[in-house]
C-alpha cells in the first residue's frame, strides 16, 4: 500500500484480488484514505466466495470507518451506511456506452448513494461525449468515465466536467481496467492536478495514435507557457463524425496525423490557400467556433532550412536546387512549400511514375532514382521512412550522391542522426535532423493556436528524452 499510494490522493483496495484479507489490519495501516471494493464477477471482479460473505466484508469496512465503500447497484440496498463512510454505488458496462446514460444514472442516484459511479466501454471516441454531458448536467457527486483506448481521454477530462475522481494504475502492467493510465502519466504527462472547468482542450487526431509523441511535447509547452490547456490523443476511426461531434466541446486546436490529413479537409470551415493546394491539413485552429485548417508540415521543413541557409530570410531558398526523395504525403507538403519559395525542386522516388505525377502537380522536375548520383543540388531532403528505427542501417541515398557543402535534411527523427545524416556529415555536408523538422512543425502549431512563441528548446528536450527512453 505504501508504494502504491505514491502520487495518489486516495487508494482503492480491491479485496476481490486478496485471498483472506485482514481488513482491520489493512485499514489500521492505510497510508492514505481508501475506497474498499470487493468487486463482483458480473462487474469485472475476481470475487469467488458467497454473496453473504462479500457483503459482510463491505459492511465490516463501513463499521471500521473506511473513507469510501464501493458497492454494485444490484447490492446497494444490502448495506447500512454509518459514521463518516461514504457509499459509492457503482455500475460498469464492459460492452458499450448506452445511448441514454441518464436512465442508469437515475437508478444509481435513487439508491441514496453519497457518490454514484457509472463506467462504460467506449467503442467509438464519440461515446465520451455522452459521458461528459452527463457529468456536466448532474448535481450528484459522480464518478464517470469511459473504458478502453477510445475512452482514455475521459479518464483525464472527467475532472474538467466535474467528475468526482479518476482511477490510475500504480505502474504500467498493473491496470485494473482497460484504458487505465498510470499515476505518473496522469500527473506528469497530462498535469491532472491543474485541470479545471476552464482548462482548454487540444489534441492529436490519428489512428493509431497511442504512440504519438505530440502529447508529451505539447503538454510540456503549454505548461511552460503558463497556458491552462491539456493535449490528448484522439483515436479516431470516422473523422467526419468526430469533428462534428466534438464541436460541442469547443476543442481549441487539433494536430492531425495519419490517416486523416486529407479526409479532414472537407470537415473544416476554412482552409489556407497552400494547404488547399497540398490537399492535406495537419493543424486545425478554432477561431470563435470556426475550424481553420493549416499545414505546418512544410513549415517544419522550411524553417530549419531557412535558418541554416540564413542570409535573406524567407528568400534564402529562392533559386536553390533541391532534391526531394520520396513522393508521399510529407514530400507533397514540402514540394508545394518549396515551389512557393521559388526553389528549383527535383523529385526522386522509388516508384518513378508517382514522382512524375507529383512533379506535374507542383510544377517541378522528377528524375528516376538511378540518376541520383548525377544530380547537382544545394539541398537534399529525405521524406521517406528509410533509415527509421529499427532499420537504422538503411539509407535512401548512396554515399556517392552526397555533395560536400550541400545541406542534407532527413524527415526521420528516430534515430535523431540517421545513417543518411551521419554519412552526409562525414562527406562534409551540413545536416538537419528530423528532430528539428518535427519540433518546428509542432512549434508552428503552438504559435498558430496561442499566438505565443513556442518554447522550442524545451520541446526539443522532451522529444529527445522520449526517443532516448523508447530505444
Ligand atoms: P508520408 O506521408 O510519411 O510521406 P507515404 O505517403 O506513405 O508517407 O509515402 C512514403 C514515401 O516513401 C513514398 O514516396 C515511398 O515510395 P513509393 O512511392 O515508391 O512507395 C517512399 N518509400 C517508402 N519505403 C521506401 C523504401 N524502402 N525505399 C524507397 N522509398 C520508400
Amino acid at each position: 500500500m505504501k508504494t502504491a499510494c505514491a502520487g495518489a490522493d486516495l487508494m482503492e483496495l480491491r479485496l476481490d484480488g486478496v485471498a483472506s484479507p485482514d481488513l482491520r489490519r489493512l485499514l489500521e495501516h492505510r497510508p492514505c484514505p481508501v475506497i474498499v471494493t470487493v468487486r463482483h464477477g458480473s462487474q469485472g471482479g475476481r470475487y469467488s466466495g458467497s454473496e453473504a460473505n462479500r457483503l459482510a466484508v463491505l459492511q465490516n469496512a463501513i463499521d471500521l470507518g473506511a473513507e469510501y465503500v464501493d458497492v454494485e447497484l444490484f447490492a446497494a440496498g444490502e448495506l447500512e451506511p454509518r459514521g463518516n463512510t461514504k457509499l459509492i454505488v457503482s455500475h460498469h458496462d464492459f460492452e458499450k456506452t448506452p445511448a441514454d446514460l441518464r436512465v442508469l444514472h437515475q437508478e444509481l442516484r435513487k439508491t441514496g448513494a453519497h457518490i454514484v459511479k457509472l463506467v462504460t466501454m467506449a467503442r467509438d471516441i464519440c461515446d465520451n461525449l455522452r459521458m461528459f454531458e452527463l457529468l456536466r448536467s448532474t448535481d450528484v457527486p459522480t464518478i464517470g468515465f469511459c473504458m478502453g483506448e477510445e475512452g482514455q481521454i475521459s479518464r483525464v477530462l472527467t475532472k474538467k466536467f466535474g467528475g468526482y475522481l479518476t482511477y490510475a494504475a500504480p505502474e504500467r502492467g498493473r491496470e485494473a481496467a482497460p484504458g487505465q493510465l498510470t499515476v505518473s502519466e496522469l500527473r506528469e504527462l497530462y498535469h491532472y492536478e491543474s485541470i479545471g472547468t476552464d482548462t482548454e482542450i487540444y489534441g492529436v487526431i490519428g489512428n493509431p495514435v497511442a504512440h504519438s509523441l505530440s502529447p508529451a511535447i505539447h503538454n510540456a509547452a503549454f505548461q511552460e507557457a503558463g497556458i491552462d490547456a491539456v493535449y490528448l490523443p484522439f483515436k479516431v476511426a470516422d473523422v467526419g463524425a468526430f469533428v462534428r461531434g466534438f464541436r460541442a466541446l469547443d476543442v481549441r486546436g487539433y494536430s492531425v496525423t495519419i490517416p486523416h490529413k486529407s479526409r479532414i479537409v472537407q470537415e473544416l470551415d476554412e482552409i489556407g490557400p497552400l494547404s488547399r493546394r497540398i490537399g492535406a491539413v495537419n493543424t486545425v485552429i478554432n477561431r470563435d467556433g470556426k475550424l481553420l485548417g493549416r499545414n505546418t508540415d512544410y513549415m517544419g521543413a522550411l524553417r530549419p532550412l531557412e535558418r541554416l541557409l540564413g542570409g535573406n530570410g524567407a528568400h534564402s531558398l529562392e533559386g536553390k536546387r533541391v532534391v526531394l526523395c520520396g513522393a508521399g504525403g510529407a514530400a507533397r507538403a514540402v514540394a508545394f512549400g518549396l515551389a512557393e519559395r521559388n526553389a528549383k525542386v527535383v523529385i526522386v522516388n522509388r516508384t518513378h511514375e508517382k514522382g512524375v505525377k507529383l512533379a506535374e502537380e507542383v510544377g517541378c522536375g522528377a528524375q528516376p532514382r538511378e540518376s541520383l548520383c548525377d544530380l547537382a543540388y544545394d539541398v537534399l531532403i529525405n521524406t521517406t521512412s528509410v533509415g527509421m528505427h529499427p532499420n537504422v542501417d538503411e539509407t535512401p541515398v548512396p554515399k556517392e550522391a552526397l555533395r560536400r557543402g550541400a545541406v542534407v535534411m532527413d524527415a526521420v527523427y528516430n534515430p535523431p542522426e540517421t545513417r543518411l545524416l551521419r554519412e552526409a556529415r562525414e562527406a562534409g555536408c551540413r545536416t538537419i535532423s528530423g528532430v528539428e523538422w518535427f519540433i518546428d512543425q509542432a512549434a508552428a502549431q503552438f504559435e498558430l493556436w496561442t499566438g505565443m512563441k513556442a518554447p522550442h528548446e524545451l520541446m526539443t528536450d522532451v522529444l529527445l528524452m522520449r526517443l532516448g527512453a523508447g530505444n
